[in-house]
């Protein structure tokens, strides 16, 4: 639907969105051309990890020169940001009909301090996307929130991040063309096509931080090594299959089969990054420590928990709402190997929410 510029108030349209971050089960790792993953993943949307932006749009001095922007983090200019988003924007200007006529006043903030070994590209990223598919909605007379509107919020999030793009709706989503997932596409994330077994339904995700430090892989060049890896077709198809196994587990309440799944997913990432060439250890000696005590406890209790890792050393130990009380003396133990004792609280979330522009 095309609509004209010209109507943009000289104090700009605003949109504001708090969007959160999430933890993939089965994880992306390795792409092809255009940000399309080159297997289906699947994570929880988390609930107290997300992003704010708030963005502005302004008609430009020059229309059709645009977009210009001026972006803030956390009140201050943050110029590595700055660029990423830069790049981003000029890679979805073909996606919007406003975007080369239009100044963006951009301005953002995360939930969680930069040093809590969280990443803040998928919250970050689905965050502004959101913003600027509500600009276009209020171009165009449209309502934010149908379901073509985060359809098109997921593959613009993509763009700037492929894991953002499961970042757009709450509970458990899935991204990736996959035959058990109806409606699935490699452009866009679905929400799970089913209400998974109550035993999910709080999952809880307490972040042992084993280490803040940025990662030492950035994920693009991380996604890259799986090209013409030795073990990436088989790698594929592991992930698909623990999909399919992953959703039967997830409807029928099956906590053994999914932690086996969760761990499996996480070890494997990993693996991919050890054999790589050139190889990277992600892990830091706690990591591992952690991991058997994780082993340990469950073994001694018989506990509902498990863990599961991003590319980096911290860990995300999950559990169900109602192991909240054993689990709290496994985190306490924990703490002893985490940097200065850090662990942050979260749980599955209800996704983004739009906000009203101050
Ligand atoms: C290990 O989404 O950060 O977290 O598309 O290059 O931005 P880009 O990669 P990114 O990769 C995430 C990798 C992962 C697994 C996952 O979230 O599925």
């Amino acid at each position: 639907m095309t609509y004209s510029t010209k109507d943009i108030p000289a104090t700009g349209l605003p949109a504001c969105w708090k969007s959160p971050s999430n933890i993939a089960l089965i994880k992306y790792w390795g792409k092809l051309d255009g940000q399309i993953p080159a297997n289906a993943s699947l994570s929880i949307t988390l609930g107290n990890a997300y992003t704010v932006t708030r963005v502005s749009a302004s008609l430009h001095d020059t229309p059709g020169s645009g977009p210009e922007v001026e972006f803030r983090f956390e009140g201050e200019v943050n110029l590595s940001f700055s660029s990423r988003i830069n790049t981003f924007l000029k890679s979805i200007t073909g996606h919007f009909q406003y975007l080369p006529d239009v100044k963006l006043s951009i301005e953002s903030g995360n939930s969680f301090p930069h040093s809590a070994g969280i990443a803040s590209s998928a919250s970050g990223m689905s965050a502004l996307a959101l913003c600027l598919c509500a600009i276009e909605a209020q171009l165009q007379g449209n309502e934010t929130g149908t379901p073509g509107f985060y359809e098109k919020a997921s593959s613009i999030a993509r763009i700037g991040s492929g894991s953002a793009c499961r970042s757009v709706y709450g509970g458990i989503t899935v991204w990736g063309k996959h035959s058990d997932v109806p409606g699935s596409s490699d452009e866009y994330a679905v929400p799970l096509h089913f209400d998974p077994h109550p035993l999910f339904s709080g999952l809880r995700d307490t972040i042992l931080i084993v280490d803040p430090d940025e990662k030492k892989v950035s994920s693009s060049v991380g996604h890259g090594l799986m090209k013409g890896h030795p073990f990436a077709a088989s790698r594929f198809a592991q992930a698909a299959k623990n999909l399919s196994e992953l959703l039967v587990a997830l409807k029928s309440g099956n906590w053994q089969v999914f932690a086996s799944l969760v761990e499996n997913e996480a070890l494997s990432l990993h693996a991919m990054m050890l054999a790589s060439d050139p190889w990277f250890i992600l892990m830091h000696p706690n990591t591992l420590l952690i991991i058997n005590k994780i082993e340990e406890f469950r073994k001694q209790t018989g506990a509902k928990v498990c863990f599961t890792l991003d590319a980096g050393p911290n860990i995300h130990l999950l559990y169900p709402e109602e192991e909240a009380n054993r689990v709290a003396t496994l985190i306490e133990s924990l703490k002893l190997y985490c940097f200065n004792e850090k662990v942050i609280e979260d749980s599955v979330g209800e996704g983004p929410k739009q906000l009203t522009c101050r």
